[in-house]
């Protein structure tokens, strides 16, 4: 049996099943990279200032490195003992080097350790799923390029409302994913700011140099107040919404590609590679992974709740409660990632089936707001044309036929102003053309906006390296 770093007070071990409950290396061993690069950081800022000598300092940035190849080699011994990442490391170190790396410890406790390896985590993550995000995006923009003259019915209330451009919904969704994005970078700048040097809570009496181990570390700012900096999670917080929404975005997203894929809709076929097959009925190819990421959604929202409730009423500074934060969040991302990816794969492999969406166009009376909007050309309040046209819709219903097909008679005898009526403007493409308002749907606008999209994800793109730090 193995000694703990802080077995000096005690007389006796741990009891063997409070070591599995306590231990935290199993999820956390993720962490290793972040801790060692923490871990260095502090040893030279120790020798910086003349805590430790320089020969410790080598020695230790040393070992480090020669943990971290064992680790990334996958003959590193992860020992449940150990507890947690920064023991395991640091007996490891100990074991290696001897004295040197029981200096490392100095000035810095577990507490200000693992808050800056969460940070720095974030980081990582943050910016990579930013990217993530960008690249769905871009898979977006080339789906509706690639169809700009494709209509669609468009729904409320899951019932036949207007035509619209294909193109236009693919921007619906490509804004969503903006504003996700932007979402991300929020949680990147929540992340950077260093804890390290806090301590177990109230600082030090060593001379640490804060700005120091903060700039070698790529945070552009130090948490000021050593109490808030151990026991700060809002950012993983703000890093769990971002994840939130847009893991929400995903699952209408998929939601609609579930729809459309089903044989009443007909919209599109998704690529053999993004579907699955059934176990007993031969027919049937299913929209799995559009289902999973629908489904996963519960897993990421559940995540956010879950470390909400961990910090609800927690006193300062640092609780073992707040151990509880890391496999919600590990989840969140891994979930995230995977279901970007799956998002992407089926969208950019997807057949469209233009006929289908516009024969679904054709049906649904979709053109009755326009024939009310020319009656108040010929100057009838909308109010009165609104209940004429809609008398008119119930005459097409009950005698099954489209708005196109009443007769010329018909329309005449429910107002004379029909008589200067030209039928093609009720055609779907003269109703999609008519809807210029500024983001709507008339193909000139659809043009305006794809560019508009265009250059906000190149200035996404290029403010990827997320350069100015949130005031904290
Ligand atoms: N494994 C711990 C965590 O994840 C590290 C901090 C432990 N600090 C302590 N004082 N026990 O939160």
């Amino acid at each position: 049996m193995s000694t703990q770093l802080w077995a000096g007070r005690f007389e006796a071990a741990p009891d063997e099943a409070m070591q599995t409950f306590g231990a935290s290396l199993p999820i956390d061993w993720r962490l290793w990279r972040e801790d060692i690069a923490g871990s260095r950081a502090h040893a030279r800022m120790l020798a910086a200032q003349g805590v430790i000598s320089e020969q410790d300092a080598l020695a230790i940035t040393a070992g480090l490195g020669r943990i971290a190849a064992r680790i990334e080699a996958g003959d590193f011994d992860f020992r449940i003992a150990d507890e947690d990442i920064h023991m395991a490391i640091e007996s490891a170190l100990i074991a290696d080097i001897g004295d040197a790396g029981r200096r490392l410890h100095t000035g810095r406790s577990r507490n200000d350790q693992v808050a800056t390896d969460m940070r720095l985590y974030l980081l990582r993550r943050t910016r990579e799923l930013a990217e993530r995000i960008n690249r769905l995006r871009a898979t977006i923009l080339k789906l509706a390029e690639d169809n700009p003259e494709v209509i669609l019915p468009g729904y409320t209330h899951l019932q036949k409302a207007q035509p619209v451009l294909f193109a236009h919904h693919l921007l619906a969704w490509f804004w969503m994913f903006s504003r996700d994005f932007g979402r991300f970078k929020t949680a990147h700048r929540a992340a950077d700011a260093s804890p390290l040097g806090a301590a177990a809570l109230a600082g030090s009496g060593y001379p640490l140099d804060r700005q120091m181990t903060a700039a070698e570390l790529g945070f552009s700012q130090v948490i000021p107040n050593s109490l808030d900096a151990v026991s700060d999670r809002d950012f993983l917080l703000d890093a769990l919404f971002a994840c939130t929404t847009t893991v929400l975005h995903l699952s209408r997203l998929a939601e609609e590609l579930i729809l459309w894929s089903s044989e009443e809709f007909g919209f599109i076929t998704l690529a053999d590679a993004f579907s699955t097959g059934s176990s007993i009925m031969p027919q049937k190819k299913n929209p799995d992974f559009a289902e999973l990421v629908r489904g996963r959604t519960g897993r990421i929202v559940g995540d956010l709740v879950g470390l909400i409730t961990v910090l609800k009423g927690l006193p300062l500074a640092y609780n073992k409660d707040l151990q509880e934060d890391k496999k919600g969040v590990f989840d969140a991302l891994d979930t995230l990632e995977l279901a970007l990816g799956a998002t992407d794969g089926m969208l950019a492999t997807l057949r469209v089936n233009s006929e289908h969406m516009f024969d679904g166009a054709q049906g649904g009376y979709m053109a009755a707001t326009d024939l009310a909007d020319f009656l108040v050309t010929r100057g009838l309040p909308f109010r009165r044309a609104h209940e004429l046209v809609g008398r008119l819709v119930l005459l097409a219903e009950k005698t099954g036929r489209r708005l196109s097909q009443l007769t010329t008679e018909e329309l005449l005898a429910a107002d004379e102003n029909f008589a200067d009526l030209q039928p093609e403007t009720l055609a779907v493409e003269h109703v999609v053309a008519r809807r210029t308002t500024e983001g709507g749907t008339a193909p000139v606008r659809v043009a305006e906006q794809l560019l508009l999209a265009h250059s906000r994800l190149r200035e996404d793109a290029a403010a990827l390296n997320f350069e100015d730090g949130e005031e904290h």
